[in-house]
């Protein structure tokens, strides 16, 4: 599974770049409200950081300024990944956009319709949100189910980009039944390091090391 990071905060993809845990990045008119950054001037930066596909989402709601737009986000760099919103002008946009050669990640995905209809719309990417979903007492994690089984019912190659992860059970989860990506916040991504067994093992070894006076160096 591939690991997206999700946000435009420049120190927390390095952090994790550096030890090749990002494949990509996606960001949202929320996570670029929060950079406080032109929202062309930090996405280029992303690009240019990381190799992987880079999701800049439109702001327009009609299919023809999301087009204009998203020609103006291809701009950017070839790692551009164009974020529509999944609506019937979204859809248009994707097919636009997609039979031009562009990356399209088709997002705001909360039904397996949805989510075929943007495969028929030529998406690279489809985001599911699985935590806004489990928001509202909605299991996210069977909507992840019920779209690999669509696509792989159909061969559709748009790969499920399971979004809106809140915590270490759901990225387990995706995994287990094959998103093929998986987007999450930095704090998310390194808090799968955590077990609490490692913890109290180390406190162990820590202890012995000082009583032993074990040196390496
Ligand atoms: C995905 O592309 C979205 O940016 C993101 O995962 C939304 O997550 P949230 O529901 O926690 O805001």
């Amino acid at each position: 599974m591939k690991f997206f990071v999700d946000t435009a905060d420049i120190e927390a993809i390095a952090e994790l770049n550096a030890l090749g845990m990002v494949d990509g990045v996606t960001t949202n008119p929320s996570l670029i409200k929060k950079s406080g950054r032109n929202i062309l001037e930090v996405t280029k930066e992303i690009c240019d950081l990381v190799d992987g596909p880079v999701s800049a989402e439109v702001t327009a709601t009609d299919a023809e300024t999301m087009i204009a737009e998203g020609r103006k986000l291809l701009e950017i760099a070839e790692n551009i990944a164009v974020k529509v919103p999944l609506t019937f002008d979204g859809l248009k946009a994707c097919k636009v956009l997609s039979d031009g050669g562009a990356m399209v990640n088709v997002t705001l995905c909360f039904s397996g319709n949805q989510a075929l209809l943007a495969a028929k719309a030529g998406a690279t990417f489809i985001s599911p949100f699985i935590g806004r979903l489990d928001d509202i007492h909605i299991d996210g994690m069977e909507l992840i189910e019920d779209i690999r089984i669509i696509y792989d019912n159909y061969g559709y190659d748009t790969e499920i980009l399971a979004a809106s992860i809140r915590t270490p059970n759901h990225v387990l989860d995706c995994a287990r039944v094959g998103a093929d990506v998986m987007t999450a916040p930095p704090a998310v991504i390194k808090s799968l390091a955590n077990h609490p067994l490692t913890d109290k093992g180390l406190a162990t070894f820590l202890a012995d090391i000082k009583d032993a006076g074990i040196k390496i160096l």
